[in-house]
């Protein structure tokens, strides 16, 4: 527990470390696989550059001060850290270490100012979060145990398709034939590989893309093309290039807490743009089989083109498994051969106008995950809409952008 007078300190001293919270990253990266290496292993270089993870860690910690005194309020943030972590098979004799090195790079940027009572507050302060996390993370390793699925298995890919131009899917099948464990529509895996040529290995997360209860995985992925001065994204390309069927990769359990309800009773509203389709599709797959019930649904889908439309086919059939389902696609650019009501519905972006019209009369779930300008997008059309927070629901797939605004 902490002390009234930590408390104090930490109170007095979240302003500075505001001011330097991307510094105090940025040394704590350095140090840390200065002195872990292993820990390369682990951790996205692709997110650390400016503006990445780096300022999701700082940010996070950031509003961890700032709610020192409600800890209630930082429940949201602490399940989607742990999903994360859980993805990444972050384990308790990490904590100890990153502690380390975040009050070494603390003390580095506030010099004289970080006296022992101030590195002790934010050493505690560190440790009571830490413990909530490893408590959270092993309730959800020991999910994966008793399934028979401790951390990584080693999975076939019994199947890759072309989903389009820009998407393949992977079909994954333990190779010990263990059944994967269940899994809540919306949740992802971490898929951890070598690719060819880099010294370390790599760990992605990838939505599941199918319902639960089948005897596979599916995963679909995105090839990521270099933008500007960056270059082409790793896994991505490889799993595209360089995977085949018959090919081994490792697969974690399940994690995320971007998850179906299925308790509410109210009508759903899938929301996705580009590869934020993937969850979605495990999401309707459900809806529309056996399990799925009889809510109402929705299914709006947002891409550039045709030639980068996945799913297409399998949404209508989808759409046409029980009534209820209504499925609503829209094309940024059209061309004369795509055909509207079956390639897709409208032609330009998801504007209030289209989403209005499409909702049920009834109050709905809204489930959203896309690229972060659609995301934004989406968030101020349901806010004209006034729709609650609390039936709002999103997943993006970069360093989650809700840490930055927590802070
Ligand atoms: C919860 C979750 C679920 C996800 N689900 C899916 C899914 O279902 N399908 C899917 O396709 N993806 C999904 N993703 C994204 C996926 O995990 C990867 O982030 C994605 O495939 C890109 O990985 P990569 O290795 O190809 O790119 P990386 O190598 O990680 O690069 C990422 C981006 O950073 C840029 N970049 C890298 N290094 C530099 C540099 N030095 N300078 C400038 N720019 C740089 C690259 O150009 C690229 O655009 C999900 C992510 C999360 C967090
Ligand atoms: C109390 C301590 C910690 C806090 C507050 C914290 C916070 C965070 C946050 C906010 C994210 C981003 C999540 C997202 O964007 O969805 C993250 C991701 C991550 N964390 Fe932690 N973390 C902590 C401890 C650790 C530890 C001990 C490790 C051990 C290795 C670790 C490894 C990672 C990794 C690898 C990622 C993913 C980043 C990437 O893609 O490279 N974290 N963490």
């Amino acid at each position: 527990m902490l002390t009234d007078s930590q408390r104090e300190i930490i109170r007095a001293t979240v302003p500075a470390l505001r001011q330097h919270g991307e510094r105090i990253t940025e040394l704590f990266y350095g140090d840390l696989f200065a002195a872990h290496p292993a820990l390369l292993n682990v951790f996205n270089p692709a997110n650390q550059r400016p503006g990445g993870q780096a300022r999701s860690l700082a940010a996070s910690i950031l509003a961890y001060a700032a709610n020192i005194d409600h800890l209630d309020r930082l429940g949201g943030m602490v399940e989607r850290i742990a999903h994360k972590h859980g993805s990444l098979e972050v384990r308790p004799e990490h904590y100890p270490i990153v502690g380390r090195h975040l009050l070494g790079a603390i003390r580095q940027v506030l010099g004289a100012a970080a006296t022992d009572a101030v590195l002790d507050a934010w050493g505690a302060a560190y440790g009571m979060l830490a413990d909530i996390m490893i408590g959270r993370e092993a309730q959800l390793y020991a999910q994966g145990s008793a399934a028979g699925w401790d951390g990584y298995k080693t999975c076939v890919v019994v199947r890759k398709q072309a989903e389009s131009a820009s998407m393949v899917s992977l079909t994954l099948a333990a190779v010990d034939g263990t059944p994967p464990p269940a899994f809540r529509p919306g949740q992802y895996v971490g898929v951890k590989l070598r690719v060819p040529g880099q010294s370390i290995d790599h760990v992605r997360q990838y939505s599941l893309s199918n319902a639960p209860g089948g005897r596979f995985y599916r995963i679909s992925v995105r090839r990521e093309r270099a933008q500007g001065m960056a270059r082409d994204g790793l896994v991505s390309n490889f799993i595209h290039d360089g995977i085949r069927e018959g090919d081994t990769l490792a697969i974690h359990a399940p994690t995320g807490d971007f998850v179906l309800d299925e308790t509410s009773p109210r009508p759903v509203v899938l929301l996705s743009a580009g590869s934020g389709i993937t969850p979605m599709i495990s999401m309707l797959e459900h809806l529309a089989g056996p399990a799925g019930g009889t809510r109402p649904v929705r299914f709006l889908h947002a891409t550039v083109a045709r030639a980068q439309h996945a799913f297409g086919d399998h949404v209508r059939s989808l759409a046409r498994q029980r009534s209820g389902i209504e499925a609503a696609i829209f094309y940024e650019t059209v061309t004369p051969d795509d055909v509207p009501g079956v390639h897709h519905d409208e032609p330009g972006r998801l504007g209030d106008g289209a989403l209005a019209a499409r909702l049920p009369a009834e109050p709905c779930d809204f489930y959203i995950c896309g690229p972060l300008g659609f995301m934004t997008a989406v968030e101020g059309i349901l806010d004209r809409l006034d729709i609650p927070a609390e039936r709002r629901h999103s997943e993006v797939f970069v360093p989650d952008p809700s840490f930055l605004v927590a802070a």
